[in-house]
């Protein structure tokens, strides 16, 4: 009975503390894969997510901020349970990450239900901002990148193309964006290829890709297949057959570029960023990015990073409240990313920036995505139809 007593006594003093220490601080629930096939996206985000609490302090909107990192390994199911103890026992104001498309969606749900911003910092289908109006993105979207490459293409003596996506939602809008504009610009598509997700084997696609002989051909894969798919096409000998590799720059991720070795030479790819981008704001990110890391900071990186910069100044202006006053604050924000300007749209809750055309050139014995073109301020094509 006395130990009992003493237990129940030790469980409200507990949750006492609980309440007091909570009045002060806000939590931010952040869902990564930490482990698995995208751990390195993971890895990436976390990176960024430390490094711009090292540079902004631990406070905002008055309050203590205190980051809950959770390890999703990319399944979606346990995004799902971990964003619902994160809301329920953790009562956090904001949950971020969401790895892979597939945790952001079945994420979504729960936000809604709990009135709960939820910062989609890697994910990068069209539809994930719809799944609930509590979403706002920070990462990009595949119809942005695969748009922007079309465009390119088209204008490049690029006639016939072969697709190869990864076969799951972002691949299918990789897929649809960039061949619809092909064909509307006059080119022709000589066939649509898709490999797993998980464990992937491009053998068999880069054998017809070879028969088929495109000018080009286009391909999205999720951040860390890059570099294994990058050799096998060098191994197959397809550069040396004249097809010329493009591809949304999902596959000359900055993670893995420098280790790419020359079959990444000269590849043509689209994206919103490259860690060579020419600013000041970039330089420094990337500078301090490396010197805390030993690691170059790639595209996921820079969404993490650009979403603490949109929760911690929604915070400012909520003073430190969650809910509609936290996902107000976010819409409509404004600003200066190493990734170049930023704009959260109010309307879609989506990201407007620039998308760039690179190529991959050697500098200083080192590969980078070096910016030559760029379609400035550009909304997600998949919301403007
Ligand atoms: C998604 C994941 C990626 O690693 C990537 O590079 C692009 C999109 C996704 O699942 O949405």
């Amino acid at each position: 009975m006395r130990r009992r007593q003493c237990l129940a006594m030790l469980a409200a003093a507990v949750a006492f503390g609980g309440a007091q220490a909570q009045s002060d601080t806000v939590k931010i629930g952040v869902i990564l894969p930490m482990t698995g096939q995208q751990a390195s996206t993971g890895r990436q985000i976390d990176a960024a997510i430390k490094l711009w609490v090292a540079q902004n302090g631990n406070r905002a909107g008055g309050k203590k901020v205190e980051i809950v990192l959770k390890d999703d390994g990319s399944v979606p199911d346990a995004t799902r349970r971990l964003a619902q103890e994160l809301v329920v026992n953790d009562k956090v104001v904001a949950l971020a990450g969401f790895g892979i498309t597939p945790s952001a969606m079945a994420t979504a749900p729960i936000a809604t239900q709990s009135k709960t911003p939820m910062v989609v910092m890697a994910a990068a289908t069209s539809a994930i901002t719809q799944a609930s109006p509590y979403v706002v993105r920070t990462s990009f979207t595949l119809p942005q990148a695969a748009v922007a490459l079309a465009e390119w293409a088209n204008k490049n003596n690029i006639k016939k193309v072969v697709s190869l996506v990864s076969d799951y939602a972002p691949g299918y809008d990789a897929e649809k964006y960039f061949t619809d504009r092909i064909v509307l610009n006059g080119g022709q598509v000589l066939d649509k290829l898709r490999t797993p997700l998980r464990s992937p084997d491009f053998a068999p696609a880069l054998q017809k890709v070879r028969d088929l002989g495109p000018d080009a051909l286009y391909v999205f894969l999720p951040s860390g297949q890059g570099a294994a798919f990058m050799k096998q096409f060098g191994e197959r000998g397809l550069d040396k057959a004249g097809i010329r590799l493009i591809g949304t720059g999902d596959i000359t991720d900055d993670d893995q570029l420098n280790d790419m070795g020359d079959v990444a030479l000269g590849v043509v790819n689209s994206h919103h960023y490259s860690a060579a981008h020419d600013s000041p704001t970039n330089k420094k990110f990337v500078q301090a990015f490396e010197a805390a890391n030993k690691f170059r900071p790639n595209f996921m990186a820079i969404g993490g990073y650009d979403g603490m910069r949109v929760i911690y100044k929604a915070l400012d202006a909520s003073k430190g409240a969650g809910g509609d006053a936290l996902l107000n604050a976010m819409k409509g924000q404004v600003f200066e990313s190493p990734r170049g300007p930023v704009l959260i749209d109010a309307q879609t809750r989506d990201i407007v920036h620039d998308m760039y055309i690179r190529k991959v050139e050697k500098k200083d014995g080192q590969l980078w995505n070096v910016e030559f073109d760029a379609i400035k301020a550009m909304k997600d094509p998949g919301k403007t139809k």
